[in-house]
């Protein structure tokens, strides 16, 4: 016989050796391949871990819009010292990779990603807390939406935080007052 030929019948054996069966007639590994097929959506099989936020869940109505949110939109945290060292740990974790440790666009991943505008500017020291809220909400441009890692409760300490970066680098006569009263 050809060469030709021999292929020819090898390749009918072996898709004769693929039975219509379903299941195979030896298992080598039985356990893994009669596992109990468990959806992970089903109730009690695999609880959401605390704290988890749903993928799509933004914390803010979708069609709220940058200026409405900053119009309507009030932080409702205290400045306390427990919410200022949760904001500062958020912003650590999530801002300053790009905004820079005091929000001056000078973050660690600059210049490898285009440089963020400063925080620290007239245009975002104006904003109220409800447009930094849309942001991180939503993203803006080349920023990315922060609503699936960061809860909206962290959102606001992060604007308690951002302020007093703010604050920090062009304090008020207020701020020179109380430092010069103690
Ligand atoms: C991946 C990099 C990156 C990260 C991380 C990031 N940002 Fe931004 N952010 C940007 C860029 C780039 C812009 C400018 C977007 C544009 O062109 O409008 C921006 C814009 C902003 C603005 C609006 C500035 C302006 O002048 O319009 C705010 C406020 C802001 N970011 C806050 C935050 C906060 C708060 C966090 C953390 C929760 C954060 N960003 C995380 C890249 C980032």
């Amino acid at each position: 016989m050809k060469t030709r030929s021999w292929i020819a019948l090898l390749g009918l054996a072996a898709l004769s050796a693929c039975g219509q069966r379903s299941t195979p007639r030896f298992v080598y590994m039985p356990d893994m391949a009669y596992s109990p097929a468990l959806k992970a959506q089903e109730p009690g099989v695999q609880p959401p871990v605390k704290g988890t936020i749903p993928t799509n869940y933004r914390g803010l109505a979708p069609s709220l819009t940058l200026e409405d949110a900053g119009k309507t939109l009030k932080n409702p945290l205290e400045r306390t010292a427990t919410v200022m060292a949760r904001g500062q740990n958020r912003f650590q974790t999530y801002c300053l990779v790009c905004h820079g440790p005091a929000g001056e666009g000078d973050g660690t991943i600059v210049p490898k990603f285009p440089r963020p505008p400063s925080l620290q500017s007239d245009k975002i020291r104006n904003y109220q807390d409800g447009n930094i809220f849309h942001v991180i909400t939503h993203g803006q441009n080349l920023m990315p939406s922060y609503a699936a890692q960061i809860t909206p409760e962290d959102r606001w300490a992060i604007i308690h935080y951002i302020r007093a970066l703010q604050r920090s680098k062009h304090p008020s006569a207020a701020d020179v007052q109380a430092s010069e009263a103690e």
